[in-house]
């Protein structure tokens, strides 16, 4: 929009222009986002209300599709066509990405006025700060390793959440007795990927999870343990029974929501869906960390960045900052979408007991944190993608030998290692150790 387009061309052409006069303090803000299914647009108007009750006008620009893949892409045409939007949904390490660029409004003051220093999980603190800069504001937290299982389903058969992968074999054996499909999921690349990625988790803990999703090691891409993945998830693929297809992740919601699946894997936004399909956590489903990966938080942090433009919205950004980070803010945003608060001095009593046990956790700090590759916790948007698309051509060719996929994941990485030393959001993920 015309205030990217001012602050891109404004830097080149500012000694031939006259100067203009300061524009008046803007009081709508173009918000661009990827919370497009019912539950999440029901905490994004939450967001939109607080703000207007402050005299701010949310403008919306949802782009559909899971974990923003649509979204990254509409945001940097729109940027590279002078049409940035004053509010972006940034997360993980894209936030250093677009800081390095120096498009990013520093909202160091919003930051001070509130001390959020004081009271924000130091992860989270590293994920949106850039160069002692704050250039992003924090949402909620969202668990990416969750089991959800269908407790009249459990009941029936008198299973327990399973702890383990072999148990999780065992009972979706039991499931498929009864003639119900174990596994509701997607083969969409990112789905397939996030999968993966709790299967690395599970079979090997953090630091071999940071070797090679954030260091991104050719030696861990060959080491038995991403094999045991591979080959765990191409078993998973046959719990799906023939039931894979390229959906999005709300409607393998629907499927679990319609009891046509015992168990999904998701992060924990699809809790926020099924409340939505009126099913009740407790009640008709349960939820638990992933099999193997219980003691461990597998984060997606939900950020907003804004663009500084010709800097005639910092008021209103900076007053949305700071709602964004009050504390019933946080409450009810993350009450409403399934994540949890930022903030460690959140109140637990306003958390369900599935929130409740990822906030705790994720609070014990970066030994049982894993940042998602898939939602950008890990490594910057390329090399995010080419990683999915590895693994969804893997998981897709039932002939694929698991040793070609750790080749070829190895070269991709040897590459990235060559083409990203001092990659801008390489210490955000590394401070996490
Ligand atoms: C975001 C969530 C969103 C999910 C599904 C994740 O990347 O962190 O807020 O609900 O994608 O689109």
């Amino acid at each position: 929009m015309i205030a990217a387009a001012c602050a891109l061309h404004g830097m080149a052409g500012a000694a031939q222009q006259p100067a203009a006069p300061a524009p008046a303090p803007a009081s709508s803000l173009q918000v661009l986002h990827w919370w497009t299914s019912p539950s999440e647009r029901k905490a994004a108007n939450v967001l939109a209300a607080r703000l207007a009750a402050e005299g701010v006008q949310w403008q919306d620009a949802a782009i559909p599709g899971g974990a923003g893949i649509g979204a990254g892409k509409v945001l940097k045409g729109r940027v590279l066509a002078g049409d940035a939007p004053e509010v972006t949904q940034i997360i993980g390490v894209s936030v250093a990405e677009w800081g390095e660029m120096g498009l990013l409004l520093e909202l160091d003051n919003a930051a001070a006025a509130d001390n959020w220093n004081s009271f924000l999980f130091p992860t989270v603190r590293n994920l949106i700060e850039y160069r002692k800069h704050t250039l992003a504001a924090p949402l909620g937290i969202h668990r990416v390793n969750t089991l959800f299982y269908n407790r009249a389903l459990f009941a029936r058969l008198k299973l327990a959440p399973p702890g383990t992968w072999n148990e999780f074999e065992a009972a979706a054996q039991r499931l498929l007795a009864l003639g119900v499909q174990p596994l509701a999921q997607s083969s969409e690349p990112w789905q397939v990927a996030t999968l993966f990625e709790n299967l690395v988790l599970a079979e090997s803990g953090p630091a071999f999870y940071r070797e090679l999703f954030v260091r991104r090691s050719p030696q861990a891409a060959a080491d038995p343990r991403t094999a045991r993945a591979l080959q765990r998830l191409r078993t998973v693929k046959g719990w799906a029974r023939g039931a894979l297809a390229e959906r999005p992740w709300t409607e393998v919601v629907r499927r679990f929501a319609r009891g046509e699946a015992g168990m999904m894997i998701m992060g924990d936004w699809a809790k926020a869906e099924l409340n939505e399909h009126g099913m009740t956590q407790g009640g008709d489903y349960g939820c638990a960390g992933a099999p193997g990966s219980s003691q461990y938080h597998l984060y997606s942090v939900d950020t907003l960045s804004m663009f500084a433009g010709d800097y005639s919205h910092v008021q209103a950004q900076e007053k949305m900052a700071r709602l964004l980070l009050a504390p019933s803010t946080q409450a009810d945003f993350n009450v409403l979408k399934g994540g949890v608060p930022v903030r460690r001095d959140a109140d637990p009593a306003r958390m369900d007991s599935c929130a409740r046990a990822s906030w705790t956790l994720f609070g014990k700090g970066a030994a049982v944190q894993a940042p998602s590759m898939v939602h950008r916790m890990a490594v910057d948007e390329a090399s995010r993608d080419a990683i999915i698309a590895e693994v969804h051509r893997y998981f897709i060719d039932d002939r694929a030998p698991v040793a070609v996929a750790q080749r070829r994941l190895a070269a991709l990485f040897r590459l990235f290692n060559l083409t990203s030393q001092g990659a801008p959001g390489a210490q955000n993920t590394d401070r996490g150790r």
